[in-house]
């Protein structure tokens, strides 16, 4: 019999695997824009600060998502970056859509960037699906049934040694004018780890921790469309995720650590500092 977690039944196995295909389909499609369009002459704009940009392939992408979950499941949520979909609350799933994580990267023709699509259930982080297109890398969690990377299971590292760690991070786009920079944070990693990346696509650094190329990972300031799949994958993987604190991960985004469990609490006392 199947057990309803605070009054709500979870979703029917079958469901969940409908919504799989359809984020790993929708994911794929968006990357097929992001490789024809990469290097190629696109419209950039800026949006909360003159280094936050969008670009057309955002809104491209973003576009064929939603359209696509729309003529699917018209009865779904849909959160997405760039402002398309409705999040109509009482909508049991809800698609966390960020079309194209990493546009900085896709602006200047580096090559790390993706698509990421995380899906709720009640609430729940339930499926989690992260294309990176030029590698061909589709990234794809389900809630109890692992995470998966082009179809084969993938879990964190074994790194016991922060010293031994590769870990990574990002920073926000108020990173001029505020305070709260999390460049004392980044100062103490790069010092207290064997080395660090800020590669820019917080989807692609929460996959990389559950494949365990990364072995942690935090950042602040981030967005619901930026954590939504990643964490699951993370979660899935083996992996712990939280806030700076050590509590539950935000669906936020505002607070966000990954590692591979055991690097976690040698992460979480240096950001306490
Ligand atoms: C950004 C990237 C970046 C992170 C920023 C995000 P966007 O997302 O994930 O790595 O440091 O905080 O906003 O704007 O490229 O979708
Ligand atoms: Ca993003
Ligand atoms: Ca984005």
């Amino acid at each position: 019999m199947t057990t309803p977690i605070d009054g709500v039944l979870p979703p029917d196995p079958h469901e969940v695997e409908g919504v799989r295909a359809l984020a790993e389909r929708l994911a794929r499609a968006a990357g097929e824009i992001q490789r024809e369009r990469y290097e190629t002459a696109f419209e950039i704009r800026t949006k909360s600060a003159s280094i936050d940009l969008v670009t057309e392939v955002d809104h491209a992408c973003e576009e064929l998502i939603v359209a696509g979950i729309d003529a699917e499941r018209p009865d779904d949520a849909i959160l997405a970056e760039e402002g398309r979909g409705d999040d109509h609350p009482d909508a049991r799933w809800r698609w966390i859509i960020d079309p194209l994580d990493g546009t900085t990267n896709f602006a200047h023709g580096y090559p790390r960037f993706c698509v990421s699509i995380g899906v709720e259930h009640a609430g729940v982080r339930t499926v989690g699906v992260v294309f990176d297109p030029l590698l061909d890398e589709l990234f794809c969690a389900v809630r109890g049934g692992g995470a998966r990377l082009n179809g084969s299971l993938i879990g964190v590292s074994s790194e016991t040694r922060l010293g031994n760690g590769l870990v990574a991070t990002g920073f926000a786009y108020d990173v001029r004018r505020s305070p709260k920079d999390n460049i004392g944070h980044f100062i103490a990693f790069v010092k207290e780890s064997r080395a660090i990346r800020r590669d820019g696509s917080a989807a692609l650094d929460l996959c990389y921790v559950a494949a365990g190329r990364f072995d942690g990972y935090w950042e602040i300031k981030l967005h619901p469309w930026d954590v939504a799949a990643g964490l699951l994958m993370v979660d899935e993987a083996g992996g712990r995720t939280s806030d700076l604190s050590g509590g539950p991960a935000q669906r936020s985004g505002f607070e966000c650590v990954a590692s591979n469990g055991t690097l976690h609490e040698q992460m979480l006392e240096i950001l306490r500092r």
